[in-house]
């Protein structure tokens, strides 16, 4: 089944602490922001790439990225202040009615297989999101006291891609938007219009590059993937 990917890469990655846009750190010989796009070049379903970035920063990401666009189109939008202001950016430029995923430029390790099931699952149900067991006990703290325990066994650690119906995608949205809520996915928008969204259990390797250490851990996905 045909899908579009909405990729937000207007970030500017304050928590790596590079003094520069953290997708262009590499990992083996190419950028995060190669890895990433390569996964979605591959996959013979994914129709169309959109894609949140700085306008500053767009020529040298196109450059990055010639050799993937020749086979995939690429469409630039300009990214927002916030992660979600870059995400409704690229629904805005998105003309199909098919199933979107909503990918973070910094995850280069998603796996194809994961993209199926979120596919399907998004166009049965409506709305799914990758996301994996939690290994550790999470505690509720307040103020440095902890005040409950959760019950591990129901806790997810949530991930991208996120899968949906792009009406509900859009309506979840601009409701958000309309009411000045800001979160940390789409799958919030989602659940807080009432909608059900469904868990697809992803891999441990999709790791967010989001601090140096995650650097030494890409090097090391990278070189196992070889
Ligand atoms: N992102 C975006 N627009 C923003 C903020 C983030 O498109 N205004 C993108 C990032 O480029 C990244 C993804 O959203 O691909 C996930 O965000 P995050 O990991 O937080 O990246 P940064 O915001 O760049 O990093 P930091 O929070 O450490 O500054
Ligand atoms: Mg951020």
């Amino acid at each position: 089944m045909n899908y579009t990917v909405m990729i937000p890469a207007a970030g500017s990655g304050k928590r790596m602490g590079a003094g520069q846009n953290k997708l262009f750190l590499k990992i083996g010989e190419h950028s995060i922001l190669y890895h990433t796009v390569s996964v979605f070049k591959e996959d013979p379903n994914c129709e169309e790439i959109i894609m949140a970035v700085k306008p500053e920063e767009q020529a040298v990401i196109e450059e990055i990225l010639q050799p993937h666009q020749h086979v995939k189109p690429i469409t630039f939008v300009k990214g927002g202040g916030e992660r979600q202001n870059s995400v409704a950016a690229c629904i805005s430029a998105y003309k199909g009615k098919s199933i979107v995923l909503v990918h973070d430029a910094a995850r280069p390790f998603l796996n194809s297989a994961i993209i199926t099931k979120l596919v399907h699952t998004a166009n049965e149900k409506g709305a799914a999101i990758a996301a994996v067991r939690a290994k550790d006990t999470i505690k509720y703290a307040d103020g440095g006291t902890v005040k409950e325990t959760l019950n591990r066994e129901k806790l997810w650690l949530v991930q991208t891609p996120q899968a949906f119906q792009y009406e509900l995608l859009k309506k979840a949205s601009d409701l958000a938007i309309q009411e000045g809520f800001l979160g940390t996915d789409e799958s919030a928008l989602v659940e807080r219009m009432g909608y059900e969204v469904q868990v697809v259990e992803g891999s441990y390797d999709n790791v967010k590059m989001t601090t140096q250490e995650d650097l030494a851990i890409g090097e090391i996905l990278l070189a196992r993937r070889k």
